[in-house]
């Protein structure tokens, strides 16, 4: 499978790892080769079609920059070397963004136009364009898949699908920002202030580029709004949610919240007429009261009753094994399809 790989920063690299981790796992169980043909990054594209090495790759990010990678045609704008390169699927690890939706946005396009698939794990195109993304993807035949934009390493959307099989979900609600739930696990834990806290989630790779997109609730806001377009037929953008952050959660007020057997966590809403998120408090029992980086979250359903899934939620390698679990999907249905993959 010939891979354009943009983006990167920590969950592209961490992808890059994996798959030299996996390769030999893949191929014998899934039949699965990945060859990066086309990377890039902020500086640009690098197009190498006999195949770009992992390790060489890591190299030159890490060192010389993908201008030097040996035997690579550079090329300054990422659309353009995606419109010329036979790849086969796009992987998107680029920043989210959600006043645009770019670079993701352009990417996923002009992957769809040249009838890629695509495998992101980016979430601003999806949070603001998502029924648009999906019927274009779905006009041309190809597969779009982002099971890594909630839930980072878990496979929340897999689960919802099977809670939906036979049966309806009528709502959700959920843990779906690690960088958060690590603060305030922090701060009830020990003690440590907001500011600590976030960078201590910095360091260990949980937080967004920009990490206010964390404390501000919008990327709550942008995997609620994927998970109600997903899973509930919601046709909704991030800016449809009501979003409240944690900036505003103090030391006094986790720590009366804990004398009372309680946690606060930021929680995420959907159905029931409600799309929002906040700080809220839970009973310290609650499945969903979960501690440090890890994710819950519940799907309230008509017959079988509610169902919750945790796990960690945020890092660069869990969400990789999402990026490698979604291209095993593409493997798969190409393989039924008999298609050469
Ligand atoms: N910044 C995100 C989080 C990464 O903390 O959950 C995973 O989407």
């Amino acid at each position: 499978m010939r891979v354009a790989l943009a983006g990167l920063g920590v969950v592209g690299q961490s992808f890059l790892e994996l798959i030299n981790l996996n390769r030999s796992e893949l191929l014998s169980r899934y039949g699965l080769g990945i060859r990066i043909v086309v990377a890039a990054d902020r500086s640009g594209a690098v197009y190498k079609p006999s195949g770009i090495r992992p390790e060489e790759l890591l190299e030159a990010k890490r060192k010389t920059g993908l201008r030097q990678l040996p035997g690579g045609t550079y090329m300054d704008n990422v659309v353009d070397a995606l419109g010329e390169a036979e790849a086969d699927v796009l992987v998107d690890a680029t920043p989210t963004n959600i006043v645009d939706g770019e670079p993701s946005y352009s990417l996923i396009r002009q992957a769809v136009l040249n009838r890629m698939d695509v495998v992101t794990v980016s979430k601003g195109a999806l949070a603001l364009y998502m029924p648009a993304l999906k019927e274009s993807a779905s006009h041309r035949g190809v597969h779009l898949r982002f099971s890594g934009t909630v839930g980072g390493g878990m496979p929340v959307l897999a689960f919802a699908r099977e809670c939906s099989r036979a049966d309806r979900v009528e709502a959700i609600e959920g843990i779906l920002n690690g960088t958060t739930n690590y603060i305030l696990t922090r701060m009830e834990e020990d003690g440590f202030d907001f500011h600590q806290a976030l960078k201590e989630a910095q360091r260990l790779g949980y937080a967004e580029a920009d990490p206010t997109l964390d404390v501000k609730g919008l990327d709550t806001a942008c995997k609620i709004t994927i998970l109600a377009n997903e899973v509930l037929g919601m046709r909704a953008t991030v800016h449809d949610v009501k979003v409240e952050g944690v900036e505003g959660v103090s030391v006094k007020e986790v720590n009366s919240a804990r004398s009372a057997g309680k946690v606060v966590r930021l929680v995420a809403v959907a159905g029931g007429g409600k799309l929002e998120v906040g700080p809220r408090t839970l009973d310290a029992r609650d499945p969903l009261a979960v501690k440090l980086a890890m994710n819950a979250v519940r799907f309230k359903t008509t017959f079988s009753g509610s169902h919750v899934i945790s796990g960690k939620g945020a890092g660069g390698v869990e969400t990789a094994t999402a990026i490698i679990r979604d291209l095993v999907s593409i493997k798969m249905l190409r393989t039924e399809a008999g298609e050469r993959a």
